[in-house]
């Protein structure tokens, strides 16, 4: 499902990640751990085609993710949680999530059922109709978790999904 070899990004002549090679099969856990600066968020932000691998290869469903067409295809099947969670404050939990929601182009049902469901899972849907901005960090998190999970994704990158989180 993720088939990465020898993948390497260079940030000018530095190497944040360096000759990676990996494989995960569907329907596996994969915990992809490190120390600060391991390039790990590095790692999953090219496997989400945010940014370009300097070398190597990575396949995300058997889509390049260094061809344009199939990097399109993989925005479409992968949910993320980036390590900020870039929320729009002056809109309700709800609206942000119906926005984001709209833009993975799901349908009205699809919409309705799921920012219902995952609010109702992580207890904020009494907040949907509050502004982002006075949410509290753990909320915010809760809110970007749902966000990820919003469009039915194939594929889950969680990074540091237990931030800001109670027990
Ligand atoms: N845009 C960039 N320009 C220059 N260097 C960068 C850039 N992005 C990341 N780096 C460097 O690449 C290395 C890996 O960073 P990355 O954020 O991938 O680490 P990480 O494993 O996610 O760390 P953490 O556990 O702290 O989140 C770091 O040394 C970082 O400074
Ligand atoms: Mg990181």
């Amino acid at each position: 499902m993720i088939d990465i070899e020898n993948l390497t990004r260079k940030f000018d002549d530095f190497t944040a990640v360096d000759n990676l090679t990996f494989h995960i099969n569907e329907r596996e856990v994969f915990g992809f751990l490190g120390p600060n600066g391991a390039g790990k968020t590095t790692t999953m932000r090219m496997l989400s085609c945010l940014i370009s691998k300097t070398s190597g290869e990575a396949k995300i469903a058997g889509y390049d993710i260094s061809d344009e067409a199939d990097s399109k295809k993989i925005r479409k099947i992968i949910g993320l949680l980036p390590e900020n969670v870039g929320l729009y404050d002056d809109l309700t939990a709800y609206k942000n999530l119906d926005f984001y929601a709209k833009l993975y182009e799901c349908s009205i049902s699809q919409r309705k059922e799921n920012i219902e469901y995952f609010l109702k899972l992580l207890g904020l849907w009494d907040k949907r109709e509050v502004l982002v901005g006075t949410f509290s960090k753990g909320m915010k998190q809760k809110l970007a978790i749902t966000r990820a999970l919003i469009h039915d994704p194939q594929i889950l990158f969680l990074d540091e999904p237990t931030a800001n989180l109670d027990p």
